[in-house]
């Protein structure tokens, strides 16, 4: 069977993990990659040996050239919507990094040339893999906790404001809420079936970033390293968003969702060391309060021990198998538009200082 042929778009620090991940398929071939930066792609396929790849510095010459499956979108944020809408529009298939985009709008474009296309567009959110978050999904999607009607997102970084390109708004756009934001969001959102977001009330700050006690380069620092939201979601549901790079704590608290029969909470920071488990299920048992904790129970090698999961293999694979199939998008556009939304309302409403209002256009 022919193999995959797949292109890399943006060749830094995650194109990596994306070729690491391709390059255990023996199904794929990594046909060439694109980055703006002069001598950039080329020497990252000649670091994976792929001397034979084609390098181009841009990504219209990497799809006119090389006659591709489809596409890893690694570049920074505010890039992922023109090479993932060229890619589409040129019949190719596209993996694109998280956060889908910087603006809704732009998510918007890109779903719009998925659906034109028929090509798939699926998100990088490689936690989706993990074996105890689809535990909680599969707990609350069996219904055991009744009626969701509350949703927090938890954890956040105590010191851990990431280097390079992420701390750049005109290349990231924004940031905490870009990078670990959209990770929260999509835990949170997609164990309730990412229900329409209504309005938004939120506020980001830099203190740390604009700290030279905690950043060398205040100076170059222009987004936000922590957020906070209270988000209305159809349904009557309530999502409480927190996120940071920074701060004095060893948490923001809890992952919780609580329904009208039960609750789930995944514990953050310390709290769960020397527990059994940081996922929790409370519940009442005819009146009585109940609470148990939600075991991990993966695949178990008796002579390698508990079988981990390659989160990232796994995402990139699930890619691969779409395309092989003709199969839906493992993490569709269309699904992670909502999360778009999110992160585009909080960056709003943290500018304007005040509640807004989401509007999704029709696709
Ligand atoms: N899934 C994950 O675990 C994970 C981890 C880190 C980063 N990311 C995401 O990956 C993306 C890239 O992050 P990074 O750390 O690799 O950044 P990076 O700055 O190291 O790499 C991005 C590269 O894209 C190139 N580029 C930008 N615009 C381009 C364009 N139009 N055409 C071709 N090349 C272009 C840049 O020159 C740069 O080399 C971000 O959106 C980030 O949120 C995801």
């Amino acid at each position: 069977m022919a193999k995959l042929r797949i292109g890399i778009i943006g060749t830094g620090g995650i194109a990596h993990a994306h070729m690491r991940a391709y390059q255990q398929f023996e199904d794929v071939d990594i046909v060439g990659g694109a980055d703006i930066i002069p001598g950039k792609a080329r020497a990252f396929l000649d670091e994976f040996g792929l001397t034979k790849a084609e390098a181009f510095t841009s990504a219209a010459d990497l799809i006119k050239n090389v006659a591709m499956d489809g596409v890893s979108v690694c570049t920074y944020n505010k890039t992922h919507a023109a090479c993932a809408i060229q890619a589409l529009e040129a019949g190719l298939h596209v993996q694109c990094e998280k956060p889908m985009s910087f603006t809704l709008p732009e998510a918007v474009e890109m779903v719009r040339a998925s659906r034109k296309s028929g090509k798939i567009l699926t998100i990088g959110f490689q936690p989706r893999y993990s074996y105890m978050r689809q535990k909680v999904d599969e707990i609350i999607a069996s219904g055991a906790i009744g009626k969701v009607y509350y949703v927090q997102s938890g954890g956040g970084r105590r010191r851990g404001i990431p280097p390079g390109t992420f701390v750049d708004a005109d290349k990231a756009g924004f940031g905490c809420l870009g990078d670990l934001g959209c990770y929260s969001i999509d835990e949170c959102m997609h164990a309730i079936g990412y229900p329409k977001p209504l309005t938004v009330s939120a506020v980001a700050t830099d203190y740390f970033g604009k700290n030279p006690k905690y950043w060398p380069d205040p100076d170059n620092f222009n987004v936000d390293d922590f957020s906070v939201a209270l988000i209305r979601l159809e349904g009557d549901i309530t999502f409480i968003f927190k996120q940071s790079w920074a701060m004095h704590a060893d948490s923001l608290g809890d992952t919780l969702w609580l329904g009208t029969d039960g609750g789930i909470k995944v514990s953050n920071g310390f709290d769960y060391a020397n527990k059994p488990s940081r996922v929790m299920h409370f519940t009442d048992v005819n009146g009585l309060q109940t609470d148990s904790y939600v075991l991990p129970s993966n695949m178990y090698n008796a002579y390698a021990g508990p079988k981990e999961v390659d989160i990232f293999a796994a995402k990139v694979r699930a890619y691969c198998d779409a395309i092989l199939t003709g199969g839906p998008a493992p993490i569709p556009g269309e699904e992670i538009l909502y999360n778009q939304a999110i992160c585009d309302g909080i960056y709003r409403s943290s500018k304007l200082k005040r509640e807004i209002e989401i509007e999704i256009p029709a696709i």
